[in-house]
This record gives C-alpha cells, sequence and structure tokens, in this order.
C-alpha cells in the first residue's frame, strides 16, 4: 500500500471534472434523512428494532463505523470485521442506505501505548493520552500507515457491499499536533511553499527580533515561548495544520476511490471552524457536508445556521450539500443545555434544506446509555420511541419526502459574502490594535441585513471568480492577497457594488503590512484613506451623517480622509472629530464602493448595507413587489431555492407574510394565497400555482 509522504503538499483543485457527488444517493433516496448509527454499543437484538423504527421514520441513510476501530481490530492486526458485515447486511436488508466511515478519528488503546508518538503533544509539550478520541499526531508515520490498514481492511471488504452508498473518511478534521514530527513535516512543508531558507526569512519577517534561520532544521511549530511569537511563522502553522490534515483525509479517499470509484466520498466539515481551511478542502470532497450544532439559547442561532448554511453552499461552488449532523434536541457539551423543542429541530433541518442542502442528518440515532455523550440528545431518546421528540422525528421523515422537488435544485444569489480562513487567521493573531474587532462577529453583523431582508448570499472566496455577484460584502478582509484584490477591484470595474468593512485590505499573502495611506489596494476606489487605527474609548464617540443619521461608533475607529469620494459619516467627537468614518465613491463605471472605518451600531450597518443592496439592483426572495432591500417580519427568513419558496418563522409569535398569488405547501399540500400566517417555529415551502414546475 502506498502512503503519501507526510509532508506531502495537497494541490488545490486536482479533483477529476466529473465525481460522483450527493446527485448517487438521491437519485433514488430523495432527500436524505439520516444519522450516525452506533450499533457498537447496543446488543443485535436492539440492531432489529433500530432497522424497523428507522423504516418507520423514513431514515434512508445511515454512518457507521466512526468510531469502531478498537471493535475492528482488538489488537494489532488482528481483524473483527464480521459484526459490521451482519450491520450492513442488517440494514441494507431493511433498505438503508450507509455512509460507511473508516474509523481512523479515534485510535485503540493499544497503538498509543505501543507507539507513543502517534499521540498528539500540547504547545505546551504535553503528550496527550488515549481514554477520549482523537488523540493522534497527524504527522506520525505509524498511524497514517495503521489508518490506511484498517481503512484498506474496510474497502477490501466492504467497497461492493451493495449497501455502501458513501464513504465518510474520518471524523471532523480539527485537532493540532506540535510534537517533534510535526515539526519536521512543517520544515517540509516550507521549502515546498519557499524554496529557500533566504525567502523564508523574507517572508516570516525575520530581521525582526533575531529570529533569522540559518537552516530549514532550525525551524520549530509555535510552542510555548516567552512573549509572542512571530504572527507569520503562526500563521503558517494554521495553514500547514490544515493542510497535514487534508492530507490525511485524501490518502484515505483515494485508497476508497481507487477500490469504487462511482461511490462518492466526503468528510463532515464543522461550518467556520478555526483550524482548517475549507477553502482549500472543498475541491478535495465529491459531497460538502456539515455538522452543525446551533445553540436553542441563543437568540441569534436562526442568524449563525443560515450564515453556515450559505458557507456550505458556497464551499461546494453551489452543489447541493449535506448536513450531516445536528442535534435532535440538546447537546451535552456547552456549559448549559437547554433541549430544542420539536419545532426547533424540524425548523432548523428544513432551513438547511432551504439553502441548499439535499438531506438532513442527525448525531445519533439512539441516545447512548453510557459514555462521555449519554446526556448527549438522539432521535431514539432513553426513554424510547413512545416520546414527543421521536414522535417529532417520525412526522419529519414523513414531511420531507413531500420536499422530492427541490433534490438537486440550484439557489440564484446575486450577493457574496468575501470569507477567507488566512485572513481570519491573520487578522486575529494577538498583538493587534484591538481584540474587540472579530472577524466572524463583523461576518454576522453585515450577514444580519441581508438574512432579514430574504436575499440570497454565497460566501465566497475572495480570490475566486466573483462575476456572477452584483453585490460583494468584504465584513473585515484583513489579508489580501494580489488575485483577491484583482477580483474584488473587478467588481466595481464591472458596475458592481463593493462594501468593505473596517481593517480590511491591510496585509498581503505573508501577512505583511502593505505600505501607504490604507486601504491600500483599494483606497483610490473608496475614494478616501486612511494613516492610522484607533481603536475607541469605552461608550464609543459620536458620529454625524445627514444621509445614516447621528450614532455613536463603538470600539474601532480609523483616522481617514477623504479624497475624491463621499464621506457619508464624519466623526463628531474626540480626537477623530472632522475625520469620515464612512466613506463612498461612484466609480465611472457606474458601481461603487464603500469602506466603513468604524463599528456602527447594527441599524446603522442595516441601512449602510439596504443602500448597497438598492445600488446593486439585488432583490430578496419575496422579489421586487416587497422592495429591494425589503426587512421581513422580524423572526420570518425567507429563501428560494429553485421555483420552492421557503419561509421560516424563528419569532415566538404568529407571522403574517405577504405571498401573493397562489401557492401550494409541499410540505402540507394546503393552497395558500395572499398572505399566510406562521405559527412560531412554523415553515412553508410554497411552489407557486403559476410556476411551470407547479403540476
Ligand atoms: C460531533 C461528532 C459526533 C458527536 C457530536 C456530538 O462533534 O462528530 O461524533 O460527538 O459532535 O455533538
Amino acid at each position: 500500500m502506498q502512503l503519501i509522504p507526510s509532508t506531502a503538499a495537497v494541490p488545490l483543485a486536482d479533483t477529476p471534472p466529473v465525481r460522483p457527488g450527493l446527485g448517487e444517493l438521491t437519485r433514488d433516496l430523495g432527500l436524505v434523512y439520516g444519522c450516525d448509527y452506533n450499533p457498537e454499543q447496543w446488543p443485535r437484538e436492539v440492531w432489529t428494532e433500530d432497522v424497523a423504527l428507522m423504516q418507520a421514520a423514513g431514515i434512508n441513510l445511515v454512518t457507521v463505523g466512526v468510531f469502531s476501530w478498537a471493535l475492528l481490530e482488538p489488537r494489532p492486526g488482528e481483524l473483527e470485521l464480521d459484526w459490521l458485515g451482519d450491520v450492513l447486511d442488517l440494514l441494507h436488508a431493511g433498505g438503508i442506505a450507509v455512509d460507511l466511515a473508516t474509523p481512523t478519528a479515534s485510535p485503540p488503546a493499544w497503538l498509543g501505548l505501543r507507539w507513543p508518538e502517534t499521540r498528539a503533544v500540547t504547545p505546551d509539550g504535553v503528550r496527550l493520552s488515549h481514554g477520549s478520541r482523537n488523540h493522534f499526531c497527524p504527522s506520525s508515520p505509524v498511524y497514517r500507515e495503521r489508518a490506511m490498514t484498517i481503512a484498506g481492511a474496510l474497502v477490501s471488504r466492504f467497497a461492493s457491499h451493495p449497501a455502501v452508498r458513501m464513504w465518510h473518511i474520518g471524523n471532523e478534521y480539527g485537532q493540532v499536533c506540535h510534537c517533534d514530527l510535526c515539526g519536521e513535516a512543517f520544515q517540509a512543508w516550507l521549502q515546498r511553499r519557499y524554496g529557500t531558507v533566504d525567502e523564508l526569512n523574507r517572508a516570516w519577517g525575520t530581521s525582526f527580533w533575531s529570529q533569522r534561520y540559518d537552516d530549514w532544521a532550525e525551524i520549530v511549530p509555535p510552542r510555548a515561548a516567552p512573549y509572542l511569537i512571530n504572527p507569520t511563522q503562526a500563521l503558517d502553522y494554521r495553514r500547514f495544520a490544515s493542510d497535514q490534515l487534508l492530507a490525511l483525509y485524501v490518502e484515505q479517499r483515494d485508497l476508497v476511490r481507487r477500490a469504487n470509484p462511482a461511490v462518492p466520498v466526503t468528510t463532515n466539515f464543522m461550518g467556520f471552524h478555526p483550524l482548517t481551511d475549507y477553502w482549500r478542502w472543498a475541491p478535495q470532497v465529491d459531497v460538502v457536508a456539515d455538522d452543525l450544532y446551533g445553540d436553542p439559547a441563543d437568540g441569534d442561532s436562526p442568524l449563525r445556521q443560515a450564515l453556515a448554511n450559505d458557507l456550505m453552499r458556497g464551499l461546494g461552488a453551489g452543489q447541493p450539500w449535506l448536513l450531516m449532523e445536528q442535534a435532535a434536541s440538546g447537546v451535552n457539551w456547552r456549559a448549559h443545555n437547554p433541549p430544542k423543542t420539536p419545532g426547533r429541530m424540524r425548523l432548523d433541518s428544513l432551513r438547511a434544506i432551504a439553502r441548499g442542502a439535499d438531506g438532513s442528518c442527525f448525531f445519533q440515532w439512539r441516545q447512548s446509555a453510557f459514555g462521555a455523550e449519554r446526556f448527549h440528545s438522539a432521535l431514539v431518546p432513553h426513554a424510547g420511541p413512545d416520546t414527543r421528540l421521536h414522535r417529532a422525528v417520525r412526522a419529519h421523515g414523513a414531511e420531507l419526502r413531500g420536499l422530492g422537488r427541490v433534490v438537486g435544485a440550484r439557489v440564484e444569489a446575486r450577493a457574496a459574502l468575501a470569507f477567507d480562513w488566512s485572513s481570519w487567521w491573520a487578522a486575529e493573531e494577538p498583538a493587534a490594535p484591538s481584540e474587540r474587532l472579530r472577524v466572524l462577529d463583523q461576518l454576522l453583523a453585515y450577514y444580519r441585513p441581508l438574512w432579514r431582508a430574504g436575499i440570497a448570499v454565497d460566501v465566497v472566496h475572495p480570490g475566486m471568480d466573483l462575476s456572477g455577484y452584483d453585490l460583494v460584502v468584504a465584513p473585515q478582509l484583513y489579508l489580501v492577497d494580489d488575485d483577491g484584490v484583482r477580483t474584488l477591484r473587478g467588481v466595481v470595474a464591472r458596475g458592481g457594488v463593493l462594501l468593505l468593512g473596517p481593517f480590511s485590505g491591510v496585509a498581503d499573502t505573508d501577512a505583511h503590512i502593505r505600505l501607504g495611506r490604507f486601504p491600500v489596494p483599494f483606497a483610490d476606489l473608496v475614494g478616501g484613506s486612511g494613516e492610522e487605527f484607533c481603536p475607541l474609548p469605552d461608550g464609543g464617540v459620536p458620529v454625524r451623517s445627514a444621509t445614516l443619521g447621528d450614532f455613536r461608533a463603538e470600539v474601532w475607529g480609523e483616522r481617514l480622509r477623504l479624497d475624491d469620494g463621499e464621506a457619508v459619516a464624519t466623526f463628531a467627537g474626540g480626537d477623530l472629530a472632522g475625520s469620515p468614518a464612512v466613506l463612498r465613491r461612484r466609480d465611472p463605471s457606474g458601481g461603487s464602493a464603500w469602506y466603513v472605518g468604524t463599528l456602527p451600531p447594527q441599524a446603522v450597518l442595516d441601512q449602510i448595507v439596504s443602500r448597497c443592496v438598492v445600488a446593486a439592483g439585488v432583490v430578496g426572495a419575496l422579489g421586487r413587489s416587497a422592495g429591494p432591500g425589503t426587512v421581513l417580519p422580524a423572526g420570518i427568513e425567507a429563501f428560494r431555492r429553485g421555483a420552492v419558496l421557503f419561509l421560516l418563522n424563528s419569532a415566538t409569535e404568529p407571522r403574517d407574510v405577504p405571498i401573493g398569488g397562489s401557492h401550494r405547501d409541499l410540505l402540507t399540500g394546503a393552497e395558500l394565497s395572499g398572505c399566510v400566517r406562521l405559527g412560531p417555529d412554523g415553515v412553508v415551502a410554497l411552489l407557486e400555482e403559476a410556476s411551470p414546475d407547479a403540476s
């Protein structure tokens, strides 16, 4: 068996043009309704009951074997695969498809005891123990070889099993190790990136604090150190750590593909996960799949989930994606875990489908009676199927069957939100002007008015082809490489609208500050420029604006001056008095660019975004009749997928939404027209009766 060397660079897009996707499953299954299934925690009699209950609930796909390594290979080289074969046979006989996992996320105790170097090391030098999960070092050749061996054993035995319709490599890749093996792999990664030590010294700026390197062998991962670590070293280690995990995924994926190229291969992403650059991962998976655990106690949970859903659609370039894991009710891993109501479970699941998912899966089928997740909810709770929760699970399965029409349907978005992991990492390195300016907070703040107006937004990488978008919003794009600069400038050159938030365009790909008046690569576009970042005193400072109304700016200011643009808002107090806070410039192309050099209150930001929406001619899901930039009733989400208009109400009161014409609700079959009333947690999936698809 051939291993990819642990130092392998993973190219951004080496995927053959036509790969099987989720369509391989949905073609006959329709929308996927599924869950993780861990039969190894239960006696065999329960397996039979499980299949019967799954059938009754409409479950059509289960992910099996994620944490089974120690049972499949109880002693090194001794395989016990028969029980898994029995599970697959049983599921297949019951008509339930399987997403078969390689069990490599949680190695058995024997691996780490016999080969301690397979266990990860923290930045403080502590080698992690077994007894939990995910304790492996991604650079350990022994771990990699053993992982490939157990994966290979499963492939040889089960690749042609008719139940296996998808492969699930590992689980939630997302850990970082700081051991010497990772240090060596990092050195090799750097050699490939920079070629010479001189070039590395330039990129890392090692003339600072006597950090110059003379040899690759002198370079170590960021570890416990007396004071601040070189920021480009830290950034490159994050890039490396993500690539290193990706190499693990790719080698197992290729093993599976060789055995059965027609079966899609995936692994589960984790939304805006801080340790994995999914722009590099997404081209390597056949199906973009996400684990999303919205917090029912968080009033912004619908907003956050919608944004994560839109990220998944963006990662897959608009292809249908799969909600791989969510909780049916409470989780066990927050400090305080209120349950989800059945209504909220349904709402969250349908939101994902509205936003491009072709399936909704849960963690997990049957609630564990023991182990660290014994208090995590599941589709069959401890109390059994005669429960409110399980009845809701069945009802949801039944209603999903009515939504076959959305399978494969695309979302048409004319607005985009630019987000990049490298930029996020570089912006939040310590020792910046303020730790209170947070990338994800900014992303949410700029996304919120678009979401409220029912405007479809794709989350995009700033360097990708943006020619399909009339409005591009970059809430805080601190680091932008030259490709990103080109494509973002191209939006305005084509007559579109570019909205840049504060602290954007500051650094280049090496995280070096771009010298000159900022935002250096965009200053001419926004018609003004800055010279000093000025975090604001607590309590904020007053800002005057005839256009937006006066407001107080908080946290962040910048010393800007007007060049050939307009000052939409101007600081009116403190040291920044008289300096523009919000800039706009109309371009001769007909496009325009905005720069927001501060943190306005949400209501003011809403107005800025709404003006950009109007200028770009972008409309929400209810169309122009509702007025571009129109805000829907509070708590209502509107989203159009193909011919189907989804309306979701996460408010605690009923809401009326004008829909015009006559529609059929695909979830209930009800005929609706004029105005639709949605109760709390209500959802409708409306197909216009006049639509050519309506028959
Ligand atoms: C995910 C994981 C599952 C389970 C779940 C609980 O992180 O993939 O195995 O642990 O969380 O919320």
